[in-house]
Protein backbone atom coordinates (compact mmCIF):
# COMPACT_ATOMS: atom_id res chain seq x y z
CA UNK A 1 0.00 0.00 0.00
CA UNK A 2 1.04 3.41 -1.01
CA UNK A 3 1.91 5.82 2.41
CA UNK A 4 0.11 9.09 0.87
CA UNK A 5 -3.54 8.36 1.41
CA UNK A 6 -4.32 12.23 0.16
CA UNK A 7 -7.24 12.13 -2.32
CA UNK A 8 -6.48 14.57 -5.08
CA UNK A 9 -9.37 16.90 -6.96
CA UNK A 10 -8.74 17.01 -10.64
CA UNK A 11 -11.24 19.80 -12.14
CA UNK A 12 -11.83 19.21 -15.99
CA UNK A 13 -12.79 22.68 -17.56
CA UNK A 14 -14.13 21.18 -21.12
CA UNK A 15 -17.43 22.47 -20.29
CA UNK A 16 -16.41 26.06 -20.02
CA UNK A 17 -15.53 25.59 -23.58
CA UNK A 18 -18.41 23.96 -24.52
CA UNK A 19 -20.06 26.96 -23.75
CA UNK A 20 -17.76 29.36 -25.34
CA UNK A 21 -17.80 27.65 -28.53
CA UNK A 22 -22.18 27.30 -28.38
CA UNK A 23 -21.53 30.85 -29.93
CA UNK A 24 -18.51 31.09 -31.53
CA UNK A 25 -16.86 33.83 -29.17
CA UNK A 26 -14.34 34.01 -26.73
CA UNK A 27 -15.33 33.79 -23.33
CA UNK A 28 -16.22 32.16 -20.69
CA UNK A 29 -12.67 31.40 -20.86
CA UNK A 30 -11.11 28.02 -19.83
CA UNK A 31 -7.93 29.39 -18.52
CA UNK A 32 -10.17 31.77 -16.09
CA UNK A 33 -12.38 29.20 -15.04
CA UNK A 34 -8.56 26.60 -14.18
CA UNK A 35 -7.93 29.96 -12.18
CA UNK A 36 -10.92 29.83 -10.53
CA UNK A 37 -10.34 26.13 -9.55
CA UNK A 38 -6.87 26.32 -8.25
CA UNK A 39 -7.99 28.89 -5.83
CA UNK A 40 -10.88 26.87 -4.75
CA UNK A 41 -8.67 24.05 -4.04
CA UNK A 42 -8.11 22.13 -7.07
CA UNK A 43 -5.40 20.02 -6.60
CA UNK A 44 -5.00 19.62 -10.65
CA UNK A 45 -6.56 20.80 -13.95
CA UNK A 46 -7.97 18.03 -16.51
CA UNK A 47 -8.50 19.24 -19.60
CA UNK A 48 -9.48 16.73 -22.94
CA UNK A 49 -8.32 18.17 -26.56
CA UNK A 50 -10.58 15.93 -28.64
CA UNK A 51 -9.81 15.01 -32.60
CA UNK A 52 -12.69 17.48 -33.60
CA UNK A 53 -11.40 20.02 -31.34
CA UNK A 54 -15.46 20.39 -29.91
CA UNK A 55 -14.61 21.95 -26.92
CA UNK A 56 -10.92 22.56 -25.63
CA UNK A 57 -8.53 23.85 -28.10
CA UNK A 58 -4.81 23.89 -28.96
CA UNK A 59 -4.63 27.39 -27.90
CA UNK A 60 -6.03 26.48 -24.39
CA UNK A 61 -3.70 23.55 -24.24
CA UNK A 62 -0.79 26.65 -24.71
CA UNK A 63 -2.23 28.92 -22.24
CA UNK A 64 -2.97 26.00 -19.71
CA UNK A 65 0.37 25.24 -19.98
CA UNK A 66 1.84 28.62 -19.86
CA UNK A 67 -0.43 29.78 -17.12
CA UNK A 68 -1.20 26.88 -14.38
CA UNK A 69 0.79 26.55 -11.04
CA UNK A 70 -0.70 22.95 -10.42
CA UNK A 71 -0.59 20.28 -12.56
CA UNK A 72 -1.96 19.70 -15.85
CA UNK A 73 -3.93 16.54 -16.59
CA UNK A 74 -3.72 16.49 -20.71
CA UNK A 75 -6.38 13.94 -21.87
CA UNK A 76 -5.86 12.46 -25.12
CA UNK A 77 -6.91 9.61 -27.52
CA UNK A 78 -4.10 7.42 -28.69
CA UNK A 79 -3.05 9.10 -31.74
CA UNK A 80 0.20 10.46 -33.48
CA UNK A 81 -1.70 13.69 -33.53
CA UNK A 82 -2.19 13.63 -30.00
CA UNK A 83 1.56 12.17 -29.00
CA UNK A 84 2.86 15.16 -30.75
CA UNK A 85 0.76 17.67 -29.09
CA UNK A 86 2.24 15.97 -25.44
CA UNK A 87 5.44 15.65 -26.86
CA UNK A 88 5.88 19.43 -27.27
CA UNK A 89 4.16 20.48 -24.14
CA UNK A 90 5.34 17.78 -21.35
CA UNK A 91 2.56 18.31 -19.52
CA UNK A 92 2.39 16.57 -15.98
CA UNK A 93 -0.23 13.91 -16.96
CA UNK A 94 -1.58 12.49 -19.79
CA UNK A 95 -4.54 9.97 -19.51
CA UNK A 96 -5.25 7.96 -22.43
CA UNK A 97 -8.95 7.63 -23.32
CA UNK A 98 -10.93 6.01 -26.26
CA UNK A 99 -12.62 8.48 -28.38
CA UNK A 100 -15.20 7.97 -30.69
CA UNK A 101 -16.73 11.07 -33.07
CA UNK A 102 -20.19 10.24 -32.39
CA UNK A 103 -20.35 9.76 -29.23
CA UNK A 104 -21.36 12.61 -26.81
CA UNK A 105 -18.81 11.55 -24.07
CA UNK A 106 -16.24 9.58 -23.34
CA UNK A 107 -18.55 6.46 -22.95
CA UNK A 108 -16.36 3.47 -21.83
CA UNK A 109 -12.97 2.62 -21.06
CA UNK A 110 -9.71 2.02 -22.64
CA UNK A 111 -9.67 -2.02 -24.42
CA UNK A 112 -6.00 -2.08 -23.49
CA UNK A 113 -5.78 -5.57 -23.59
CA UNK A 114 -7.16 -5.91 -27.09
CA UNK A 115 -4.50 -3.42 -28.09
CA UNK A 116 -1.24 -4.10 -25.91
CA UNK A 117 1.44 -4.30 -27.84
CA UNK A 118 0.22 -0.88 -29.47
CA UNK A 119 -0.38 0.71 -26.16
CA UNK A 120 2.86 0.04 -24.92
CA UNK A 121 4.98 1.37 -28.05
CA UNK A 122 2.69 4.33 -27.81
CA UNK A 123 3.34 5.41 -24.40
CA UNK A 124 6.81 4.68 -23.97
CA UNK A 125 7.75 7.99 -25.13
CA UNK A 126 5.59 9.96 -23.06
CA UNK A 127 6.74 8.36 -20.34
CA UNK A 128 10.34 9.04 -21.25
CA UNK A 129 9.41 12.41 -21.95
CA UNK A 130 8.55 12.67 -18.25
CA UNK A 131 4.43 12.56 -18.54
CA UNK A 132 2.98 10.51 -15.95
CA UNK A 133 0.44 7.94 -18.06
CA UNK A 134 -2.49 7.17 -16.92
CA UNK A 135 -5.02 4.56 -18.78
CA UNK A 136 -8.94 5.43 -18.57
CA UNK A 137 -10.19 1.71 -18.25
CA UNK A 138 -13.36 -0.08 -17.11
CA UNK A 139 -13.19 -1.74 -13.74
CA UNK A 140 -12.35 -5.24 -15.04
CA UNK A 141 -9.51 -7.14 -14.31
CA UNK A 142 -8.41 -7.81 -17.86
CA UNK A 143 -8.09 -4.33 -18.62
CA UNK A 144 -6.09 -3.39 -14.90
CA UNK A 145 -3.84 -5.92 -15.96
CA UNK A 146 -3.05 -4.94 -19.15
CA UNK A 147 -2.48 -1.28 -17.87
CA UNK A 148 0.30 -2.80 -16.00
CA UNK A 149 2.12 -4.88 -18.76
CA UNK A 150 2.06 -1.82 -20.35
CA UNK A 151 3.77 0.11 -18.36
CA UNK A 152 1.35 2.66 -17.22
CA UNK A 153 1.72 4.23 -13.94
CA UNK A 154 -1.62 5.31 -13.71
CA UNK A 155 -5.11 3.89 -14.04
CA UNK A 156 -7.95 6.23 -14.50
CA UNK A 157 -11.48 3.72 -13.24
CA UNK A 158 -14.29 4.76 -15.41
CA UNK A 159 -17.17 5.77 -12.89
CA UNK A 160 -19.90 7.01 -15.05
CA UNK A 161 -21.82 2.67 -15.38
CA UNK A 162 -21.61 3.55 -11.41
CA UNK A 163 -23.09 7.04 -11.95
CA UNK A 164 -25.49 6.00 -14.28
CA UNK A 165 -27.23 3.26 -12.16
CA UNK A 166 -27.23 5.38 -9.13
CA UNK A 167 -29.70 7.93 -11.60
CA UNK A 168 -31.60 5.81 -12.88
CA UNK A 169 -32.36 3.86 -9.86
CA UNK A 170 -31.44 0.87 -10.38
CA UNK A 171 -29.72 0.13 -7.12
CA UNK A 172 -28.65 -3.38 -7.27
CA UNK A 173 -26.62 -2.40 -10.45
CA UNK A 174 -25.30 0.43 -8.90
CA UNK A 175 -23.63 -1.74 -5.71
CA UNK A 176 -22.50 -4.19 -7.93
CA UNK A 177 -20.21 -1.27 -9.85
CA UNK A 178 -19.42 -0.13 -6.94
CA UNK A 179 -18.43 -3.08 -5.27
CA UNK A 180 -16.28 -4.10 -8.89
CA UNK A 181 -14.74 -0.34 -8.71
CA UNK A 182 -13.60 -1.25 -4.92
CA UNK A 183 -12.00 -4.55 -6.24
CA UNK A 184 -10.28 -3.44 -8.97
CA UNK A 185 -8.98 -0.48 -6.99
CA UNK A 186 -7.01 -2.46 -4.60
CA UNK A 187 -5.96 -5.09 -7.96
CA UNK A 188 -4.62 -2.15 -8.95
CA UNK A 189 -3.25 -0.55 -6.13
CA UNK A 190 -1.54 -4.29 -5.54
CA UNK A 191 0.42 -4.36 -8.38
CA UNK A 192 1.71 -1.06 -7.77
CA UNK A 193 -0.64 1.31 -9.83
CA UNK A 194 -1.97 4.30 -8.34
CA UNK A 195 -5.54 4.76 -9.06
CA UNK A 196 -7.46 7.31 -10.03
CA UNK A 197 -11.39 7.75 -10.95
CA UNK A 198 -14.04 9.42 -12.81
CA UNK A 199 -16.60 10.45 -14.80
CA UNK A 200 -20.29 11.52 -14.15
CA UNK A 201 -19.50 11.97 -10.57
CA UNK A 202 -22.18 14.14 -8.73
CA UNK A 203 -22.34 15.24 -4.92
CA UNK A 204 -24.79 12.61 -4.81
CA UNK A 205 -22.55 9.79 -6.18
CA UNK A 206 -18.76 10.94 -5.09
CA UNK A 207 -18.86 9.42 -1.63
CA UNK A 208 -18.30 5.67 -1.58
CA UNK A 209 -15.89 6.46 -4.19
CA UNK A 210 -13.77 8.96 -2.61
CA UNK A 211 -14.56 6.52 0.93
CA UNK A 212 -12.03 3.97 -1.36
CA UNK A 213 -8.43 4.22 -0.01
CA UNK A 214 -6.38 3.30 -2.74
CA UNK A 215 -8.20 6.01 -5.04
CA UNK A 216 -5.67 9.01 -5.13
CA UNK A 217 -7.95 11.38 -7.06
CA UNK A 218 -10.60 12.25 -8.35
CA UNK A 219 -11.49 13.83 -12.10
CA UNK A 220 -14.62 15.67 -12.42
CA UNK A 221 -16.16 18.42 -15.03
CA UNK A 222 -19.40 18.17 -16.37
CA UNK A 223 -21.16 18.24 -12.42
CA UNK A 224 -19.25 21.31 -11.41
CA UNK A 225 -19.40 23.42 -14.88
CA UNK A 226 -23.06 22.93 -14.46
CA UNK A 227 -23.20 23.43 -10.65
CA UNK A 228 -21.29 26.94 -11.45
CA UNK A 229 -24.39 28.13 -12.89
CA UNK A 230 -26.24 28.26 -9.45
CA UNK A 231 -23.34 28.24 -6.71
CA UNK A 232 -20.48 29.80 -8.73
CA UNK A 233 -17.66 27.73 -9.45
CA UNK A 234 -15.23 28.26 -6.30
CA UNK A 235 -18.31 27.58 -4.34
CA UNK A 236 -19.24 24.46 -6.04
CA UNK A 237 -15.49 22.77 -5.77
CA UNK A 238 -15.30 23.45 -2.11
CA UNK A 239 -18.45 21.88 -1.80
CA UNK A 240 -17.38 18.67 -4.20
CA UNK A 241 -13.55 19.30 -1.84
CA UNK A 242 -15.94 18.97 1.69
CA UNK A 243 -17.74 16.07 0.45
CA UNK A 244 -14.68 14.17 -0.60
CA UNK A 245 -12.93 14.87 2.65
CA UNK A 246 -15.84 14.02 4.47
CA UNK A 247 -16.22 10.39 2.65
CA UNK A 248 -12.03 10.26 2.98
CA UNK A 249 -12.66 10.35 7.02
N1 LIG B 1 -12.05 11.35 -16.42
C1 LIG B 1 -11.96 11.10 -17.74
C2 LIG B 1 -10.88 10.21 -18.23
C3 LIG B 1 -12.85 11.71 -18.66
O1 LIG B 1 -12.75 11.45 -19.97
C4 LIG B 1 -13.82 12.59 -18.16
C5 LIG B 1 -14.75 13.28 -19.11
O2 LIG B 1 -14.05 14.09 -19.97
C6 LIG B 1 -13.86 12.84 -16.78
C7 LIG B 1 -12.98 12.17 -15.93
C8 LIG B 1 -14.81 13.80 -16.17
O3 LIG B 1 -16.12 13.35 -16.36
P1 LIG B 1 -17.32 14.33 -16.01
O4 LIG B 1 -17.19 15.52 -16.91
O5 LIG B 1 -18.53 13.50 -16.29
O6 LIG B 1 -17.18 14.70 -14.57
Amino acid sequence: MKTDRKLRLGVNIDHVATVRNARGSAYPEPLRAARLAEQAGADGITAHLREDRRHISDEDIDGLVNALSVPLNFEMAATREMQAIALRHKPHAVCIVPEKREERTTEGGLEVAREENRLAHFIAPLREAGCRVSIFIAAERAQVEAAHRIGAEVIELHTGAYCDAHSEGRINDRDAELERLGEMAALANDLGLEVHAGHGLTYDTVRPIAAMPQVMELNIGHFLIGEAIFLGLGPAIVEMRRLMDEARE
